[in-house]
């Protein structure tokens, strides 16, 4: 027998949705609110075992995003027929436990504090069932948790089954619960369709467990904010823009500047030092770190990086690069998965690098694609260099050495080494290594052809 089981519901069709892809993986901050819940119940101590997630609608697509997240216990509910009947495919799982908590997949803001706490009153209480409910100011589309005269829960009562009065409730099921593992069994024998729509609703095991004698109580969340869920695009925006705001006013507690948060998107994860400004259009991603004293943004992507302190990126795309302290890079800059810029290094305009490595206080000014390389210390290019890192099959490196000097329009031919304190002349194309300290230029003379401008047939008097 064990403790506990978390059972997460994600086959629904998600029609209000309009989309082709499963509801469970509409994004909010752009990770998947499936993924939202998956971090929340692992946070409330659950291990990949003992979470089982029912699939159906799109079943491939979130089978292929839960095993890239670890998860593999899935349960195929090939019929769509209510929240009821999803929990019934997970029954393998729950007859192993003795709580079993449900989440509804499309509730991404309940969070591990508020799972643990409707436990507590859970266990406190020996409930047959705990429901995390939470006034909210607009009810309508959630069930509603009806009370008796006394307050006493006593059932859920879906929209499309309420009374006008019954409608005014505000109190609402979030589509979180606790049950007990046994009398959730014996529930989920007895439901029986809603004679209104036909599905078999979870939410009828309320009255079947006190039914049965068991307990029913409601744990209110803290916040009303952490019981909202997406039906429809609508939702999901109002979801993203609540946590959007959410995640900017905790880098605001932590000291870090925004003078104008518009089109600024940051993932949950991502972490900031204090003092760093973001300017407007900017989206950090991912396990993106960000030290003190940056000025990132306007019009940055920064997905997955790593980055120092007092570093200036301005319009600057950059995905799982690293970034040292003082580098200056943009506008328009492109740092691919591999980029290791060290302190001090200066980015210009219309440069690429990836897969590479650049020494301390190296100069990439402008319009240059550096990679497969590895760039030594005081480094400087010219315009317009190129690494010819590829030959059609294969991807070979450039080693520059330190101070060398790159002259504008240099074609460096992988493999090709250049040597410390080299310099290219402009326009070569450098094929073969070159020494330390020398000159290499490839360029043919100047050819001047006198009087070309009399003699050509080109010119029209
Ligand atoms: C449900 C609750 C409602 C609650 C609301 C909270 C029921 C009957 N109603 O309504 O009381 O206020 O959530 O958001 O449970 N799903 C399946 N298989 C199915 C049907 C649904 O896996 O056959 C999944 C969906 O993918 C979704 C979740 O269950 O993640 C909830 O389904 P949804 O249709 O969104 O229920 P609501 O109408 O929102
Ligand atoms: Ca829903």
């Amino acid at each position: 027998m064990m403790k506990q089981c978390a059972v997460i519901l994600a086959a629904g069709d998600g029609k209000r949705m309009r989309s082709a892809h499963p509801k469970v993986l509409c994004e909010v901050l752009e990770e998947p609110m499936l993924g939202w819940i998956l971090d929340s119940v692992t946070g409330a101590g659950f291990s990949p075992k003992e979470i089982g997630i029912v699939i159906g609608n799109g079943a491939g697509e979130v089978t292929d995003y839960l095993a890239k997240r670890g998860f593999l216990q899935t349960y195929l509910q090939s019929e769509r027929k209510g929240t009821g009947h999803a929990v019934r495919q997970a029954l393998p799982l729950i007859e192993q436990s003795e709580n079993v908590l449900v989440f509804n997949g499309d509730m991404p803001f309940v969070d591990a504090e508020t799972i643990l706490s409707a436990l507590e009153l859970h266990q406190k209480n020996k409930n047959g069932v705990t429901v995390v409910s939470a006034k909210i100011a607009e009810p309508f589309g959630y069930g509603r948790i009806f009370r008796g005269a006394d307050g006493e829960f006593l059932s859920i009562i879906e929209q499309k089954n309420c009374t006008e009065e019954q409608a005014r409730i505000a109190e609402i099921n979030a589509g979180v619960y606790w049950f007990d593992g046994k009398a959730l069994r014996a529930a989920l024998e007895k439901l029986a369709p809603n004679p209104l729509s036909g599905e078999y609703y979870l939410t009828d095991t309320v009255e079947l467990i006190r039914a049965a004698g068991g307990r029913a109580e409601c744990f209110r969340a803290k916040n009303a904010d952490l019981v909202l869920g997406a039906n429809s695009r609508a939702d999901l925006l109002a979801l993203n823009e609540l946590a959007r705001k959410r995640v900017i006013e905790k880098h605001l507690e932590n000291g870090v500047e925004f003078l104008c948060t518009d089109g600024v998107l940051i993932g949950k994860d991502v972490k900031i030092g204090r003092d760093t400004k973001i300017f407007p259009n900017t989206i950090l991603r991912g396990t993106t770190e960000i030290g003190e004293d940056c000025a990132i943004g306007p019009a940055s992507i920064l997905e997955n990086c790593r980055v120092g302190n007092g570093v200036v990126l301005n319009a600057v795309q950059a995905y799982s690069a690293e970034i040292h302290d003082h580098v200056k890079a943009g506008p328009f800059v492109h740092l691919r998965p591999g980029t290791i810029l060290h302190e001090g290094v200066k980015i210009g305009d219309f440069v690429e690098v990836k897969n590479s490595e650049v020494g301390e206080n190296t100069a990439i000014a402008h319009l240059t694609y550096i990679g497969d390389s590895d760039v030594g210390r005081g480094v400087n290019f010219g315009c317009g260099c190129v690494t010819a890192n590829y030959d059609g099959i294969n991807k070979y490196r450039t080693v520059i050495g330190d101070h060398a000097f790159i002259g504008c329009n240099t074609n460096l031919i992988a493999p090709v080494e250049i040597g410390e304190n080299a310099t290219t002349g402009a326009g070569s194309t450098i094929t073969g290594n070159i020494p330390a300290d020398s000159l290499a230029v490839e360029r043919a003379d100047t050819r001047i052809i006198e009087h070309w401008e009399k003699n050509s047939k080109r010119i029209k008097k």
